[in-house]
């Protein structure tokens, strides 16, 4: 029987796993529920994922600040917020396999009984629904009662709000103006799943932007268009993206709208960031509950208000995903077909190989001394020397690097390398003296070829 090709999101696992991105967590113990370690490519794809936001959303605006919060927080916090009474699922257990799934996707679920059903459609019955809190509990301090109990923060938000005050006063900033936080999250998803999209342990890229309430629509307005355009100008297809208006009915209930922008996964459309209008909501509980005023003066009009919020709200790990899928192609040449990752060159985890053509002949010393200038431009550099030129190009091609530098003779005669190019797979001489400048322009100028 033919081999049966792999689906579009086994392939990228399969890469994912195979050249050092993403690993199952604790795989020599079996590993844990859909947990997973970043190798040597994925923490350099999520590092330069979160470059890009805070880049874009605090380093080149002079109205955002950035703030790195504790994970764990005052549990009253929670309280505070609405986590602790309602940030819930509601879930039902087979009596028959002891499974639990979400009550609201029971027809995304599958019974692992064997052969594999929808949950209810074998003999097992089905509980009726219960709530079920997604935060991690934990205790402070050496003595577990209920007076130590703690949470581990299931967005990095609320960490903003109970700092407005500070950032306030420590700042010279006054509304509209916006503090933002990238940090891991936690949730104990009932239903983690679709390899790194839905984990129980995650980091959030948020910025809470804080406006004068009568400007609250011109800013949401704003930051809809300026998340939507982030993406795109990073080589997400734009085919491949939605903006979609929650319904009344699916509005939190102290928010006035929100957007998400979705992306089209092997898997189905789903969330990739939200966008919210989460009005004085938070900064007024938490006024209420701690005593402390979280009222803004505006020195100018003499007058009082609490600030409305405008939130984008991403994962950083969900986004690292969405630009290896978006990024895969296969693409057919005349002998066969080859796999290449279409990264931006700012999200390329590596931004330039560099081989010798031989292993002979002084050319590994050239090529390793031109990689060692590319590192200190601070150029993220990759040097191979073994296998065939071909094969190399093909290896990078497969992990996304845009550009590759090979040494040979006329290097050694003239000072010329050959800049070979990721996506038109074209080559180009450069002189060494000009390589730098050469591949900035390149990276400044990329677009994906259509
Ligand atoms: N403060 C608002 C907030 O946390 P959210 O929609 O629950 O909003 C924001 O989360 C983003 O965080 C989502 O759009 C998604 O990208 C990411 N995210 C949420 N839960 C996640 C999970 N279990 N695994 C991976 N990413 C997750």
């Amino acid at each position: 029987m033919a081999k049966q090709k792999p689906g579009p999101m086994q392939t990228i696992v399969s890469l994912c796993k195979r050249r050092g991105f993403v690993y199952p967590a604790s795989e020599i113990y079996g590993g844990i529920g859909n947990t997973y370690d970043y190798g040597p490519l994925g923490v350099e794809l999520l590092r330069r994922v979160k470059d890009a936001w805070w880049n874009r959303t605090v380093t080149a605006r002079e109205d955002v600040v950035g703030l790195d919060s504790a994970i764990i927080q005052n549990p009253q916090t929670w309280v505070t917020s609405g986590h602790v009474g309602g940030f819930s699922d509601p879930m039902v257990d087979c009596k028959l396999c002891k499974s639990r799934f979400r009550a609201d996707k029971l027809e995304d679920a599958k019974c692992p009984e064997k052969p594999s059903k929808r949950p209810g459609e074998c003999a097992g019955e089905l509980t009726e629904p219960r709530e079920f809190n997604l935060m991690f509990k934990t205790n402070l301090g050496a003595v577990e009662s209920s007076s130590s109990v703690a949470y581990l923060r299931p967005e990095t938000a609320q960490g903003i709000f109970l700092n407005f005050k500070n950032v306030l006063e420590s700042s010279r900033l006054k509304p509209p103006f916006g503090i933002a936080q990238i940090g891991k999250s936690f949730r104990n998803e009932i239903t983690p799943g679709n390899f790194v999209f839905r984990t129980r342990e995650f980091e959030q890229a948020e910025m809470e932007f804080f406006v004068p309430p009568a400007e609250e629509a011109q800013w949401y307005d704003f930051w809809r268009t300026e998340r939507f355009n982030w993406y795109t100008e990073l080589g997400i297809r734009s085919e491949k993206l939605r903006m979609r208006e929650h319904e009344a009915s699916e509005l939190a209930h102290y928010s006035t709208a929100t957007a998400d922008i979705e992306y089209e996964y092997p898997f189905g459309w789903g969330e990739l960031e939200g966008v919210a209008c989460r009005t004085d909501f938070d900064l007024k509980r938490h006024s209420e509950a701690s005593g402390t005023d979280l009222v803004y003066f505006d020195p100018q009009t003499k007058e009082h208000y609490t600030p409305y919020v405008i939130e984008p709200a991403g994962g950083i790990n969900r986004m690292a995903l969405t630009f290896l899928i978006d990024a895969y192609e296969e693409e057919q040449l005349e002998k066969d077909t080859r796999a290449v990752l279409r990264f931006h060159p700012e999200i390329a985890p590596i931004t330039c190989a560099v081989f010798p053509l031989v292993k002979k002949e002084g050319m590994p010393e050239k090529a390793k001394e031109i990689e060692a200038s590319l590192r200190r431009a601070r150029m993220s550099t990759f040097y191979d020397e073994k296998a065939a030129i071909g094969k190399r190009y093909r290896r990078q091609d497969e992990v996304g690097t845009p550009y590759c530098v090979t040494v040979d003779g006329d290097t050694l005669a003239d000072d010329v390398v050959t800049v070979r190019e990721r996506d038109s797979m074209a080559q180009e001489k450069v002189k060494v003296s000009e390589l730098q400048t050469y591949l900035f322009e390149k990276m400044g100028s990329w677009s994906r070829p259509s």
